[in-house]
């Protein structure tokens, strides 16, 4: 995610803002840049793609001495890194910084262009400090006010106005914004770990209230209570502790974000009238047969859209191993269409595919949560996922938010084909609004599963059992448990078992059996009935009513329409890998022998 710092005090804004930019490197970032009311009373911008250092660089062109400013490090979301994408970014009299996603800025944009309004960007941004502008004839807090009611999505919002010399305004919805008081100074931040070296002490902004920073002081202000006094806080924690939110762990950070990651993946792409990726996706009429590609979490992501589209859109879709594909001479049709899904961007099995398409002149489209990555960057067509930094190896938000982005390509797929009727579009539609809530619902239940972790983190094999969209998820859950508890693992389609696997099971081996979809409940029963009868612990998991006895333990999902429970029901496998992995005292964050992206062959 963005970071953002607001100063206002007797110091020099400038290292103030720098050092507090440099203490959010942890929330990733691909370009940073500064906003200082110089001592002349001009507001002076310096940015710059890449890491601060280019900042630094481009600071030492001509030293800004002044004591009020903003800055910015961007993750960027609308637009790719680069220096004009860079905030802060200005517009009239308005300089400012985000953290977040406006999802009505295309529209917002079209309207302030027809009143004469040029953008040289292509950020959400830059239309927020157009609207602000837009608004602005004296009154700051009214001109801010006004704008950020017409704006829907996330917001975290510093401001400066040219005509108001050594003042900046904050504003939030959804995204982060905290208030650090000093002796006589104001930072305002993304995250408390930017001043926690100068002071404990905060104010937490709540959502649409403005903090009115001038001359080293701040005042708050909201429609309801006008100006009002706010409780301060004391910061009681290290600064690295901070970078992670007070999680113990990144891993565990990320995977509680994914309520609103999967808000910031979906509710953007869904219009108000519900028609579906209008913005990524022109059109779809191209597209006849669809070869998924990843690697590892991103292939599992495919087996789920795979089961989805086909299911809805009735487009064939096969799921390859990237690594395998590139070098399988494989067979293209007139209308393939090769979806690359990349957290990264820059997995080198995946990229080489990618070249392999355009050689063939095959289309491709890509599902990428890196802005601006070289997956991103080659693709025809690229939809992020809009998950924020994922600093964990281990995937979990990435992971969620790729397999929603693949249930809405479906959905738009199986609307432009005429697969779908109204009823059934509207519901999954509805569901999938649902899911952040949903999310969050299972988050509640984190104890739950790490109770289950504690009963068998010393377990020497586990396995994984399904079958349709089940089977793919499996595939997941394994996965995250092997890479980060070193514990054996496999995913097995329910079916399969008596094929060969079944022989390995024995008295107490713990298997995971998921059932979301009613066609498949009573065969994935019959199918645990068979483990249980040989001695396995099986801990069921679905949100579907059925008969007991034949599990040890169950995980019960909130009800949702199933075509989407598979988003759901990763969560818990992510939470007992994790909680194994904890009890098993290993490195959850960064696990051996694995790299966050793995840019080899
Ligand atoms: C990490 O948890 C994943 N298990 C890993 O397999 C990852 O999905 C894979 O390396 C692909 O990475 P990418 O999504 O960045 O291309």
């Amino acid at each position: 995610m963005c970071g953002i710092v607001g100063y206002s005090g007797k110091r020099d804004a400038v290292k103030i803002l720098l050092s507090g930019l440099s203490k959010l490197e942890y929330r990733g970032y691909d370009s940073a840049g500064i906003a200082v009311c110089g001592d002349s009373g001009a507001v002076e911008i310096r940015k710059s793609k890449g890491r601060l250092t280019e900042l630094e660089k481009k600071l030492g062109d001509g030293v800004i001495t002044g004591h009020v400013g903003i800055g910015h490090t961007r993750w960027a979301t609308h637009g790719e890194p680069s220096d004009v994408n860079s905030h802060p970014h200005k517009s009239g009299m308005v300089t400012l910084v985000h953290n977040g996603i406006i999802e009505n800025y295309v529209k917002l944009r079209d309207k302030l262009k027809t009143r004469g309004k040029s953008f040289a960007s292509d950020t959400d941004t830059e239309v927020v400090a157009a609207l602000i502008d837009r608004y602005y004839i004296g009154d700051a807090v009214e001109a801010i006010f006004t704008a950020a009611a017409m704006l829907r999505g996330s917001y975290a919002l510093a401001v400066m106005f040219d005509d108001r010399p050594g003042e900046v305004y904050a504003i939030r919805k959804d995204s982060p914004l905290v208030v650090g008081k000093g002796a006589d100074e104001i930072i305002i931040a993304s995250d408390i770990p930017a001043f926690l070296s100068e002071t404990r002490d905060y104010y937490l902004l709540d959502e649409n209230e403005i903090a009115v920073v001038k001359d080293g002081g701040v005042k708050f202000y909201d429609y309801v209570k006008g100006f009002h006094e706010k409780e301060l806080m004391t910061a009681t924690w290290d600064v690295e502790a901070a970078e992670k939110g007070g999680y113990p762990h990144f891993m565990l950070k990320e995977m509680h974000e994914q309520p609103a990651t999967l808000r910031d993946t979906v509710f953007p792409r869904i219009s108000e009238s519900g028609k579906i990726l209008e913005n990524e996706l022109k059109d779809t009429s191209f597209i006849k047969q669809i070869r998924i590609v990843g690697c590892g979490s991103a292939m599992h992501a495919g087996l789920l859209g795979k089961a989805f589209i086909e299911k809805y859109a009735r487009v064939p879709v096969t799921v390859d191993i990237a690594s395998e594909f590139r070098y399988s001479s494989p067979v293209f049709n007139e209308g393939d269409v090769i979806v690359l899904i990349s957290q990264s961007g820059e997995t080198a099995d995946s990229l080489a595919v990618t070249k392999l398409a355009k050689e063939k002149g095959i289309k491709t489209i890509g599902i990428v949560n890196v802005v601006g990555s070289s997956i991103a960057r080659a693709v025809d067509n690229v939809v992020y996922t809009n998950a924020g930094p994922e600093i964990a190896v281990a995937t979990t938000k990435a992971y969620t938010a790729q397999v929603a982005v693949l249930y809405l390509l479906g959905l738009r797929l199986a609307k432009d084909r005429g697969t779908i009727d109204d009823a059934r579009y509207g519901e999954i539609v509805a569901a999938m609004r649902a899911i952040p809530e949903k999310a969050a619902e299972v988050l509640t239940h984190e104890d739950e599963y790490k109770r289950l972790a504690s009963i068998y983190q010393g377990a020497h094999d586990m396995f994984f059992i399904g079958r349709g969209q089940d089977s793919a998820l499996c595939c997941e859950g394994s996965l995250k448990l092997k890479e980060i508890s070193y514990m054996h693992s496999e995913a097995y389609a329910a079916g399969e078992l008596k094929h060969g696997t079944i022989s390995l099971i024995t008295e107490g081996v713990p298997v995971v059996a998921v059932a979301t979809t009613e066609a498949m409940l009573e065969k994935t029963v019959s199918n645990v009935k068979e483990v249980s009868a040989r001695g396995a612990a099986v801990i069921f998991v679905s949100q579907l009513e059925a008969e007991g006895g034949f599990y040890k333990e169950k995980i019960v999902l909130p009800t949702l329409d199933e075509a989407v429970m598979p988003i759901l029901a990763i969560i818990p496998m992510q939470l007992f890998a994790y909680y194994v992995a904890i009890a098993r005292g290993c490195d959850v964050d960064k696990p051996r022998n694995l790299a966050k992206s793995v840019t080899v062959e």
